[in-house]
C-alpha cells in the first residue's frame, strides 16, 4: 500500500472521530455525517451527476434494486445529500461527492472515495453533462469549450476510471441523446458531444471483451430536467404533441432503462446505443 492510501486511510480514520472535517469532504452520510462502513458483498453504482434530475432518478433506482450508490455533484450539494437521504430513508446507502468530471483528478478522487466507502464498484452511469446551445454563428467559444470540457473530457475521464476498475460482469452506461437521429438548428455542438457517447461505448465494449461487463448507451428523447427548462418553456413547447406516446419524458423513464441494461434480463445487450423517447424522433 502506498503512502497516499496510508494517509488517506488515516485522515478518513480522523474524520470519521471529527463530524465536522467529515462533512467537508462530502463523503458522508447525509443523515449521520459518519463514514459508511466498508463492505466487498454489496454491488456497487457510481453515477455521475445525480444530484437531480435523470441522474438522482437513477441513483434512487438503483438503491432500490440493492446496490450501494456513490453520487456526485458539481454545486448542488444540498440536491446531492438529499438524495443520499432518500436512499437511505428507503433503507439503502450511499455517500455523496462533489467532483467536476471534466477535472480527471476530481474524478479519479471520486472512484477512490466511493472504493474506500464500498470496496469497489460494479456499475458506472457516466451521466453527467450540459446542454449549451446556439446557431453556429451565434455559439460562443466559451459555451463551447465548456460543454466539450464536461460532456467529452468528463465522460472521457468517468469512463478511463470506469474501464480501470469495473469489477467483472460489471455495467457501463453513459447518456447520450436522441437528438443525435436529427439535430436540429442550433444543437449540433451538443449532438456532437452526444454523439461521442455512443462512439465512447461503442470502443470500451471491446476493450473490456472477455470480462463480461457490458457497455452501453441510453439515449433518451426530452426528458423534463432542468437540462431543458433552463432553456425556458419554449424548448418544451409542442413535444408531446409531437411524441407518439404523447408527452415529456420524466426521470424515472430513463432510470427504468439504465436499470433494465443493469439487470440480468439486460445481459445480452453489449455495444448498442438504446432510444428510448417515447417514438419522438
Ligand atoms: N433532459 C433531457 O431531455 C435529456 C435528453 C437526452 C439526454 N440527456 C442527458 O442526460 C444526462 C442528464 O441530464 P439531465 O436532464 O438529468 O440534466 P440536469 O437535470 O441538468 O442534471 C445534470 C446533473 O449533472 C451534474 N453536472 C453538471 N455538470 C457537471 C460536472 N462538470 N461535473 C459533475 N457533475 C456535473 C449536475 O450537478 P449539479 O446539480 O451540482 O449542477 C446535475 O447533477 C446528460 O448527460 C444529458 O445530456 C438529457
Amino acid at each position: 500500500m502506498s503512502d497516499t492510501d496510508n494517509s488517506r486511510r488515516t485522515f478518513l480514520a480522523l474524520a470519521a472521530a471529527v463530524p465536522s472535517a467529515l462533512a467537508m469532504t462530502g463523503i458522508a452520510s447525509a443523515q449521520t455525517e459518519e463514514a459508511t462502513t466498508p463492505t466487498t458483498t454489496q454491488r456497487v453504482a457510481v453515477v455521475t451527476g445525480s444530484s437531480r434530475g435523470i441522474g438522482a432518478a437513477t441513483a434512487l433506482r438503483l438503491a432500490r434494486d440493492g446496490y450501494d450508490v456513490t453520487v456526485n455533484y458539481l454545486t448542488n450539494r444540498d440536491l446531492a445529500a438529499q438524495v443520499v437521504r432518500d436512499i437511505e430513508a428507503a433503507g439503502g446507502r450511499a455517500i455523496f461527492r462533489q467532483a467536476n468530471v471534466a477535472d480527471p483528478v476530481a474524478v479519479k478522487a471520486l472512484f477512490d472515495a466511493n472504493d474506500e466507502a464500498f470496496g469497489g464498484v460494479d456499475v458506472v452511469i457516466n451521466n453527467a453533462g450540459i446542454m449549451n446551445v446556439g446557431p453556429f454563428a451565434q455559439m460562443t467559444d466559451e459555451a463551447f469549450d465548456r460543454m466539450m470540457a464536461t460532456n467529452v473530457k468528463g465522460s472521457f475521464n468517468v469512463l478511463r476510471e470506469a474501464a480501470r476498475r469495473v469489477r467483472d460482469g460489471g455495467r457501463i452506461i453513459s447518456l447520450s441523446s436522441s437528438i443525435i437521429k436529427t439535430p436540429p438548428p442550433a444543437t449540433a455542438a451538443y449532438a456532437a458531444t452526444k454523439a461521442a457517447q455512443v462512439l465512447y461505448s461503442s470502443v470500451l465494449a471491446k476493450e473490456l471483451a472477455g470480462r463480461n461487463i457490458s457497455v452501453n448507451s441510453v439515449a433518451p428523447g426530452a426528458v423534463d430536467t432542468q437540462l431543458l427548462r433552463q432553456h425556458g418553456e419554449e424548448a418544451l413547447r409542442g413535444i408531446p404533441e409531437q411524441t407518439p406516446l404523447g408527452r415529456l419524458g420524466q426521470p424515472d423513464d430513463i432510470a427504468s432503462v439504465i436499470a433494465l441494461l443493469c439487470s440480468k434480463d439486460g445481459a445480452w445487450i453489449d455495444a448498442q446505443n438504446v432510444f428510448a423517447n417515447g417514438g419522438l424522433g
